[in-house]
């Protein structure tokens, strides 16, 4: 059997379809499969890849990470230096509040912990998410996912959890002093990339802190200069009580976060002690190569070019077929009619070098979502590519 086959075989699959390609290299921007066949990758392993594949400085502070030491103890105990630097750093980019950081192994285990941590601190149980949000697959962020047909094949769930409806403001009347945190994408990703109004947010803050409401933000997706700013919330002028990070945290390696202030976090601590415990949470080797990628992105000072990419993939994404196109910085939902029509483009594109997806709310949805490092030569063939997959449609 071929690798492909090996993989439909042994490797426990999600989907009927999966893409199935067999990548053997990637580097910045591009992928190779075993044809040799080059790909532009406009989807950054959702989100991931924030500063394109294998950047050097990555790989170079993984290989002597890996060097130096591996795992050596559970988390929390041992000393650990990467991990301390890479805490250090976020916590110094990040408002005073924010300054301490539970390094999880994934986007999920950061949603879990946050939970858990606003129901210790609080001790109350009521949890407010919204409609159409995306926190992650295992059972508690399934229980707060905003879609009924993922979560009710996996019922009985957690209790007390309500979903609103997100840039409403008579969700915000709902919050009350029963209320343990209200968890929120600060711009939904999976929704089709659907930005919160400035004075929603705003509300929402307040009336977290007027009922003692912990306001999580969830910027796993979204944040790490993905929209513009290094957080997303800095544009809407809040700051949220946990912050939740993943996705490209890691630059590449498995790592997710939440992040709080000290007093907060400290209610982990006793009765019952570990409160969250973690084995791989916040692997010195994780650690190290997050701590190079976000070193990376500031100093290549990506973040700066993200608005003009964004306006030029706008400027450029013009088709009668396209019935509108949201943006957040370099995170884009080009919708089409349906989903049909959706995967009819992005097949094209792949078959013509360009990988994109779907999104799991709107498959209508193409997504649009590249490393940052990305040209403007790079977005013209892409926006070639996707234009000339739309005149399939025609
Ligand atoms: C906004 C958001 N939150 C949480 C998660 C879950 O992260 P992970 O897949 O690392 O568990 C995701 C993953 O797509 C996400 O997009």
């Amino acid at each position: 059997m071929n690798n492909r086959q090996l993989f439909l075989q042994h490797v426990a699959q999600t989907s009927d379809a999966p893409l199935a390609l067999e990548i053997v290299k990637a580097q910045g921007m591009y992928m190779w499969d075993a044809d040799g066949k080059q790909y532009l990758d406009l989807i950054a392993g959702i989100s991931v890849c924030n500063i394109g594949h294998c950047h050097p400085a990555v790989v170079e502070a993984i290989r002597e990470q890996a060097g130096t030491y591996m795992h050596l103890l559970v988390y929390g105990e041992f000393v650990q230096s990467p991990q301390v630097a890479y805490a250090k750093y976020l916590t110094e980019h990040l408002p005073a509040n924010l300054n301490s950081v539970y390094f999880t192994n994934s986007g999920t285990e950061a949603v879990e912990g946050a939970m858990k941590l606003a129901k210790r601190y609080t001790g109350r149980t009521e949890i407010i998410a919204f409609k159409n949000s995306y926190h992650g697959s295992t059972q508690g962020s399934l229980s707060i996912m905003g879609d009924e047909n993922w979560r009710n094949a996996y019922r009985p769930l957690l209790p007390d959890v309500q979903h609103l409806t997100h840039n409403a403001m008579e969700a915000i009347g709902q919050i009350t002093h029963r209320t343990a945190c209200v968890i929120a994408e600060t711009v939904q990703a999976e929704a089709g990339v659907l930005a919160p109004q400035r004075e929603w947010l705003h509300a929402l803050r307040k009336k977290c802190t007027e009922t003692g409401t912990l306001l999580i933000l969830d910027e796993i997706q979204c944040g790490l200069g993905r929209n513009g700013s290094l957080w997303a919330f800095e544009q809407y002028d809040i700051v949220p009580d946990i912050l939740l990070l993943g996705k490209a945290l890691g630059g590449g390696m498995p790592m997710g976060a939440f992040i709080a202030n000290r007093e907060v976090m400290w209610s982990l601590t006793h009765q019952p002690v570990l409160g969250h415990i973690t084995t791989f949470g916040g692997h010195p080797v994780a650690c190290a190569a997050g701590l190079a990628g976000m070193q990376t992105l500031l100093a290549e000072n990506l973040i700066a070019g993200v608005a003009a990419k964004e306006q030029l993939f706008l400027q450029l994404l013009q088709h009668p077929k396209i019935k509108a196109v949201r943006s957040k910085g370099l995170m884009l939902a080009v919708e089409l009619e349906d989903f049909p029509s959706n995967k009819k483009v992005i097949d094209y594109c792949i078959a013509n070098g360009v990988i994109t997806d779907w999104f799991l709310f709107a498959p209508q949805c193409l997504r649009i979502v590249p490393p940052l490092i990305i040209t403007e030569e790079e977005i013209r063939t892409a926006c070639k590519i996707i234009l000339a997959g739309l005149d399939q449609l025609v």
